[in-house]
């Protein structure tokens, strides 16, 4: 039987590097916060097309740049922007509760 899905804290909004990407661990999954000019987005933090942390990417408040092979993402809905990137961003529903981030795992 499949566990129901429950919101979870994973970090304060204060403890979020403003206009940037965060990186947490919840329990074994490694996740890339961002702070987006449309709102807070949870992705998982490993790149789609190889073993990069996208955390250690580029991002500009929209779009998240591999820090390996430059493969581009929208980070407000996870879409493969540019090659080598193809597959989108793991994307985890998030949403801001009491001052914490939390996703929906
Ligand atoms: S590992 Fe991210 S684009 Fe290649």
């Amino acid at each position: 039987m499949m566990r129901e899905k429950v919101w979870q804290d994973v970090i304060a909004v204060a403890q979020l590097e403003p206009g940037d990407v965060t990186p947490v661990t919840a329990g074994d999954r490694e996740l890339a916060i961002y702070d987006t000019l449309d709102g807070i987005r949870v992705s998982y933090a490993r790149c789609t097309h190889g073993a990069a942390n996208l955390c250690d990417g580029y991002f500009d408040g929209c779009h998240i740049e591999c820090p390996l092979h430059q493969g581009l993402f929208d980070a407000r809905t996870g879409a493969a922007l540019a090659a080598p990137a193809r597959v989108g961003l793991r994307m985890i529903e998030a949403r801001v509760e009491n001052g914490m981030v939390q996703i929906l795992i």
